[in-house]
């Protein structure tokens, strides 16, 4: 396809994440520090409308998949409607949430044709949980999730591995999988601007992979080309486990993604610190496609040119980047 947007690495562009808001019905450190409560005005968000044209604009590009996030996508009073309106595009189309009000949008989550859910849900403890997200919400997540796969969407769920938390939570999650069909990834964690990250924090997937392997027999399963996660499967389990390995092994060398945060700033990495202004673009009449091929023509290789991946502490204090939720993940 000659529109495609390809970087000066040969990497064709295709996935495209949109969030909605930066906005949270959930209060979690590693990715809402303190400071970053005061959400923005409604003006500086993309409205609807500018949304289904800056999609549009990007499927002509070649983009295939949109990923809907937040903050928290479903506490976007204008959901419902934004998700009708992207339907109509020949993308696919899924959302990462929390899971809290999946209850509330399942008719609209069904109608917008998205069949596939990631949920963030970090343990499986309900006292735990008040702790990490200061809300009183596990048994609400949890029945979505449920109510999720007994309407057959297909459910990730995105584990942020603490130290300290995940080492009790690894079993557990890895025995949901063997009767419910459901894809758990552990996330290492990752530096956002006031998350108080430092690498002590990080249990890399290769020292969880062990830990798994000292009570389950497990096998490697083939991972997708673009494929964020390497996964796994405990020998006659239903469901599947996987890591996200940013901190330990990064997979930047297949980034097929880029980002548009609820403000409509385009950002080419997860971890780049150049954001192009789309929606001040739009706003002024301009046409926008220059500029997206300009913000993917400078991409850096790998996590946004601003840390090696034997990273040290010094280089990951002076990351320049957002908080997550006001990048969406
Ligand atoms: P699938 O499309 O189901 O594979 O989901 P996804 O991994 O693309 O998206 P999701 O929103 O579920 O993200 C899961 C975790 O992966 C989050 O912690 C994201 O921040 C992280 N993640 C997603 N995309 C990228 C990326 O491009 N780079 C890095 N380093 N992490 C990413
Ligand atoms: N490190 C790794 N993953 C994170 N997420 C939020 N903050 C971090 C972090 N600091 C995850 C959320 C959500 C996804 C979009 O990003 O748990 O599932
Ligand atoms: Fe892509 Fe940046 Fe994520 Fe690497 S860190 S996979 S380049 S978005």
């Amino acid at each position: 396809m000659k529109n495609q947007l390809i970087d000066r690495f040969d990497r064709v562009h295709d996935y495209l994440r949109i969030s909605l808001t930066d906005s949270c019905n959930f209060r979690c450190s590693y990715c809402m520090p303190e400071e970053d409560i005061q959400s923005m005005p409604n003006t500086h968000l993309m409205q609807p409308d500018e949304i289904e044209i800056i999609a549009r604009k990007f499927v002509a590009l070649g983009v295939k998949k949109i990923r809907l996030t937040g903050g928290e996508p479903l506490v976007r009073k204008e959901f419902p409607q934004i998700i009708q309106s992207l339907s109509k595009l020949p993308v696919e189309l899924t959302m990462t949430s929390n899971g809290v009000l999946v209850d509330k949008h399942l008719e609209s989550l069904k109608a917008a044709g998205i069949r596939k859910v990631n949920i963030s849900l970090d343990t499986l403890n309900q006292e735990t949980f008040f702790k990490l997200t200061k809300r009183d919400q596990f048994t609400k997540v949890w029945e979505n999730i449920q109510l999720l796969l007994n309407h057959d969407f297909r459910v990730k769920i995105n584990v942020v591995a603490l130290n300290g938390i995940i080492e009790k939570e690894l079993l557990g999650f890895v025995r949901l999988t063997k009767d419910l069909p459901l894809h758990v990834r552990f996330i290492e964690f990752m530096p956002f601007a006031g998350n108080l990250w430092n690498k002590d924090k990080v249990l890399t997937a290769a020292k969880m992979l062990e830990m798994v392997k000292n009570d389950f027999e497990v096998i490697k399963l083939q991972d997708a080309p673009n494929d964020t996660a390497k996964a796994f499967q405990a020998i006659g389990h239903q469901g599947t486990f996987a890591f996200i390995t940013t901190m330990s092994e990064h997979f930047c060398g297949t980034c097929n993604r880029m980002r548009i945060t609820a403000d409509g700033k385009m950002k080419n990495c997860l971890f780049g610190k150049d954001e192009i202004d789309l929606l001040g673009k739009l706003r002024a009449g301009e046409d926008i496609e220059p500029y997206i091929r300009l913000s993917v023509r400078k991409k850096h290789a790998a996590l946004g040119g601003q840390f090696s991946p034997d990273y040290t502490k010094a280089e990951a204090d002076k990351i320049e980047n957002r908080s997550m939720i006001k990048i969406g993940g």
